[in-house]
């Protein structure tokens, strides 16, 4: 099938490309690189040695879109493309609810014009906001969401609902990641944040990489297994190959699945089993607990299994090694 990929340059969209690639699917990217490098896709064309058709672009250029839906007969799309940084969505929140629930109305638009049907959607499990973990697809969403960035995804989750059962022949998916982290075991490809990382994992690799002092760990007091914030880790690759799943199981209608490892893992034992995978230390210091964080999140994944006929295979310790060889192959990232 010829699949759309918006923010197919982006971290989670590149290791997609490749699976889709490998599954026989001929991606097609869209991307405007406002946090990517078009050399994510150079790589992954020197992995696959297959050059998916790349259009530099905004999703929210009507004009635009439609040219690429008519040049390729794009059969599926998945979205990824929107704004994801938590914290500056708190600074910027109408920059972030034009650019995520913008893009979206006009993909929405476009594939209505053009007659496709079937799209997957990156959701996020801070849908969940303040319900307690496991987190189920039945849980209610939108209570306690702490941030404008969450808000877009549940705004558009339920804008996705409404569409999908004003039209019964829509095929709409949301994937509810959980946090993903790892990098393509190639070490060509992986995450490659702007500036300082937001997120736990590309902060472990640049102290480990030498390009930061020290990680500041954001409380030790939540009530876990050591007293740090627990989360559900996903190596990048499984999210990637749940994303070729979401397309072969699609059915008509709206699904919200979790993509997670149903386990929960503190940050300090993702740190001690980083230590472990790279031979790296990551020297740390406790912080107060940053705002807006809950204490435990991990997935049921029942559903996924279920409707997907998936779970992950890979561990914590394959991400580990995969994320560090990445990081110390390319301290720059793509520069
Ligand atoms: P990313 O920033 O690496 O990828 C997003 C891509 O979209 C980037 O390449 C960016 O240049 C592109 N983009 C943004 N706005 C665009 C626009 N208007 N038009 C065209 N391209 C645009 O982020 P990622 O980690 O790969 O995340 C992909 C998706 O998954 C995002 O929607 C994100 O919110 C969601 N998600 C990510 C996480 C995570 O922890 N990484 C967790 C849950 C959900
Ligand atoms: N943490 C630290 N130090 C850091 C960064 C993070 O101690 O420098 C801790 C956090 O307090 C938390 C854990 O590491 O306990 C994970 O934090 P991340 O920022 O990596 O991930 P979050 O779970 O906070 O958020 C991520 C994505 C969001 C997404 C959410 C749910 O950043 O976009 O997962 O999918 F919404």
């Amino acid at each position: 099938m010829n699949i759309l990929v918006t923010g197919g340059a982006g971290y989670i969209g590149s290791h997609t490309v490749i699976k889709l690639i490998e599954a026989g699917h001929t991606p097609v990217v869209v991307d405007n690189l406002c946090n990517s490098s078009a050399e994510s896709l150079r790589r992954v064309a020197q992995i696959t040695g297959v050059t998916p058709p790349f259009y530099q672009q905004d999703v929210r250029d009507t004009a635009a879109l439609e040219a690429v839906f008519a040049k390729h007969a794009i059969d599926a799309v998945i979205h990824f493309a929107g704004l994801k940084a938590v914290g500056e969505s708190t600074e910027k929140p109408l920059l972030y609810y034009q650019t995520n629930l913008d893009s979206t109305f006009t993909l929405l638009e476009v594939m209505r014009t053009f007659n496709v049907k079937t799209l997957v959607f990156s959701s996020s499990a801070t849908v969940y906001g303040s319900e307690p973990a496991p987190y189920s697809e039945d849980s209610p969403i939108g209570r306690g969401i702490t941030n404008p960035y969450g808000r877009t995804k549940y705004f558009i989750e339920e804008m996705l609902r409404d569409i999908a059962s004003s039209d019964g022949s829509l095929a709409i998916t949301s994937l509810r990641y959980f946090n993903p982290i790892g990098a393509h075991p190639s070490g060509l490809i992986g995450e490659n944040p702007n500036g300082v990382p937001n997120n736990l994992m590309p902060y472990i690799t640049q102290v480990a990489v030498g390009k930061r002092a020290e990680l500041g760990v954001f409380g030790d007091d939540y009530d876990t297994v050591d007293g740090t914030g627990v989360r559900d880790y996903i190596h990048v690759d499984d999210l990637a190959e749940g994303h070729v799943a979401a397309l072969t199981h699609s059915q008509t209608g709206y699904c919200a699945i979790n993509l997670g490892s149903g386990e929960g893992t503190s940050v300090l034992q993702l740190v001690h089993a980083f230590e472990e995978a790279s031979g790296a230390k990551v020297p740390y210091k406790i912080h107060p607990r940053r705002p807006g964080d809950v204490a435990v999140s991990y997935a049921k994944i029942a559903r996924a299994a279920d409707v997907l006929q998936w779970r992950t295979t890979r561990t914590i310790e394959d991400a580990c090694r995969d994320s560090w060889r990445w990081q110390s192959g390319n301290p720059e990232g793509y520069k």
